[in-house]
């Protein structure tokens, strides 16, 4: 029997995550929590015929404590998107006051929960949450992820696409690691799998619209927000592997999560003897178990064109992890 939870449940991600959560066979209950239209769109998905038990909360009657109570998974996709011309992290300002509300009440309610963060930004958000879990003595590294499944996604489709065998998209493999946001996202194009045979220009250009995709999104929605269904695809995929290692069923290839390094303290090191010593946070190849992270895979042979995104990355992200536990370290 699994609770999942989906807290931002009647947004633009929240909506179409919950649906594809219903569909899961996985799933014996769904709570989906948001601060408006939670009910109605729980109405509305528990008449699909799968298992699952569907129901809503608005923040009246303590609907969060209810939401979160028993939890095995809870999925956060709270909070404002973008509109053109913003950074993920002109987001801070809103949701990192969002994002830690909900933490206090997980850790109060739920805290052996997997939390799964998909907030803006993710960066930030996710050291948030787990300087709240600590504040509260219940953090545990291995259970907790910043999604950045998307970046993946993107890498397959835009990777596909540049070896003309886009029908192949599925079968692609990119490792992208990092953070979330413009220059911390890092593709590892030279371990592509299948392998491909493109020069260091479109190298460049992929690694380019895989790190900035969202913006293209942010574009074309014209000030309706950023990318929603193709996040809740990844959500909805990164939540049903965490579930389906937590039942014991070994995954065909590992999932990129951005997670506290020390969840495995033996692949944190070989992964800090690459990227250097000054993050603690960062999207790594996550071997997933009954408990979460059961290891933080090796990063691989990265090229030289990799490892100096890499330096960029790991500079922007401890700027990015700092304010996040600043702003908890300032909170009352
Ligand atoms: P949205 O505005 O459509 O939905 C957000 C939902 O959160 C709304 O229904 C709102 O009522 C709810 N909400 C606000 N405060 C809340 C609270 N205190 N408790 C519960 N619910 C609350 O936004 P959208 O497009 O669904 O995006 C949500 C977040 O996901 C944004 O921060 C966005 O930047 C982020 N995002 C993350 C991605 C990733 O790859 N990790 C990709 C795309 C977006």
């Amino acid at each position: 029997m699994v609770k999942a939870v989906v807290i931002g449940a009647a947004g633009g991600i929240g909506q179409p995550l919950s649906l594809l959560l219903k569909q899961s066979t996985l799933i014996s209950e769904l709570a989906l929590y948001d601060v408006v239209n939670a009910p109605g769109v729980a109405a509305d998905i528990s008449h699909i015929n799968t298992p699952a038990k569907v129901t809503g909360y608005l923040p009246k009657e303590d609907g969060l404590a209810k939401a979160l109570q028993g939890a095995d998974i809870i999925v956060i996709p709270a909070g404002v998107p973008r509109k053109p011309g913003m950074t993920r992290d002109d987001l801070f300002n809103i949701n990192a006051g969002i994002v830690r509300d909900l933490a206090v009440k997980i850790a109060e309610v739920s805290p052996k929960a997997f939390i799964l963060v998909i907030s803006n930004p993710v960066n930030s958000t996710v050291p948030i949450v787990a300087e709240v879990l600590k504040k509260k003595g219940v953090f545990d590294p291995k259970r907790l992820f910043g999604v950045t499944t998307l970046d993946v996604v993107r890498a397959s489709t835009f990777v596909s696409e540049a070896a003309g065998k886009p029908e192949d998209s599925l079968s692609f493999r990119i490792p992208v690691i990092g953070g979330h946001s413009g220059v911390t996202i890092v593709p590892l194009l030279s371990q592509t799998s299948p392998s491909i045979a493109v020069d260091q220009q479109k190298i460049e250009e992929l690694t380019n619209r895989i790190q900035f995709g969202g913006d293209e999104v942010v574009k074309a929605k014209d000030g309706a927000g950023s990318a929603t269904l193709s996040m809740a695809y990844a959500g909805a995929r990164f939540a049903t592997a965490v579930l389906e290692a937590a039942a014991g069923k070994k995954s065909d290839f590992p999932e990129m999560g951005y997670v506290h390094l020390s969840a495995d303290e033996a692949g944190a090191k070989e992964v800090t003897s690459v990227i250097g010593n000054s993050t603690s946070f960062f999207s790594v190849p996550l071997e997933l178990g009954p408990n979460g992270v059961e290891k933080i895979l090796p990063l691989g042979k990265l090229s030289e064109y990799e490892q100096g995104l890499l330096k960029k990355a790991v500079e922007d992200l401890g700027g990015n992890i700092g304010k996040g536990v600043a702003f908890v370290e300032s909170s009352k």
